[in-house]
């Protein structure tokens, strides 16, 4: 056992994290699973929204973010799980680590196919590699409270992210928009099958924060690093794809066309988004109150990633 873990407190729970279990429990609890999912990129174009390379590459941002950042994830809730003093969390958290270890794998598998039609991810991924790692990791601090507190503020980081994956998850499950628009079926189904088990996971991040921690100052302060954080990284990261798309001439990304798409339900819209920003602030917040967990649970059971990895399953039995 190492230091840092010794040094914290002990036993963990505070009344916030009580309240916000009889909350949870007042929605709909589902033992949470991680699906081994696959799928076939062979068929999938570069701009998997027809003729719309702005809201392909924007979204495509999630493939170049959410690896490094799933399994940062879980690299940090590794190291918090021997100190959590509530079985029915401690469940909740084993279930939330291997859903985004799968979601991480998920997202990553589409990088070649990215690769091999002309867009090389590699620089823009060197750089959130170093994020995660460097500027994120574990660090060489003595053992102790600054120890403690790097991890609780880490885990706190981790919550405001989790309410922004539930706000995208929520999203794209109610995108019809990109049916509309002949958005091509395996990708709309990685979104999909990744934005309900976000959906459904969405209040397992909040309530181990609440139980580590729970101080109102760090909500605040770790919100506004987690949303500023997003927000350069996704214009860095779609002008990055716009820039390097080998279809494009001048390819460009705007705020202006961001605004747009938004008006057309391509993208969540800013208004949506800057509204979610008081809910995340308010000191009754609870992820529960997002979301559907009913239509995340209906997406799953539909969804041909997530029926072929059931069947293997069965199949593996
Ligand atoms: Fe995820
Ligand atoms: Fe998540």
């Amino acid at each position: 056992m190492s230091n840092t873990q010794a040094r914290l407190p002990q036993p963990l729970g505070s009344p916030l994290f009580e309240r916000s279990r009889e909350l949870g429990e007042a929605s709909e609890h589902i033992a949470l699973k991680a699906r081994k999912v696959s799928f076939a990129w062979e068929g999938t174009p570069l701009h998997w929204i027809p003729d719309d390379p702005f809201t392909t590459h924007t979204i495509n941002v999630l493939h170049l973010l959410l690896p490094a950042g799933e399994r940062w994830f879980v690299h940090v809730y590794k190291q918090v799980l021997p100190y959590i003093r509530d079985e029915k969390l401690r469940a909740d958290v084993i279930g939330f680590i291997g859903q985004e270890a799968m979601h991480a794998q998920a997202h990553d598998e589409v990088l070649p196919h990215l690769k091999e039609q002309g867009l090389d991810p590699a620089p823009y991924l060197a750089q959130v590699d170093w994020l995660f790692e460097k500027l994120l990791g574990d660090r060489t601090l003595p053992p102790g409270r600054a120890r403690t507190w790097w991890l609780y503020e880490r885990v706190a980081l981790i919550a405001a992210i989790e309410h922004y994956t539930a706000f995208l998850g929520d999203w794209v499950l109610n995108a019809e928009s990109l049916d509309r628009k002949g958005a091509d079926p395996t990708m709309l189904d990685l979104l999909r099958w990744h934005g309900a088990e976000e959906v459904e996971h969405r209040s397992v991040a909040f309530e181990l924060f609440l139980h580590v921690d729970g101080g109102y100052a760090r909500r605040v302060r770790t919100w506004a690093t987690a949303f500023s954080a997003l927000v350069f990284l996704w214009q860095r990261g779609a002008r990055f794809f716009m820039e390097n798309d080998p279809t494009l001439v001048d390819g460009r990304a705007t705020w202006r066309e961001f605004f747009a798409k938004g008006q057309q339900g391509m993208l969540p819209t800013a208004g949506a988004m800057a509204r979610s920003i008081p809910r995340y602030l308010d000191r009754r917040y609870h992820p529960s109150q997002e979301g559907s967990t009913a239509q995340a649970v209906a997406y799953l059971a539909s969804s041909p990633a997530a029926l072929a990895a059931e069947a293997r399953e069965k199949g593996a039995h």
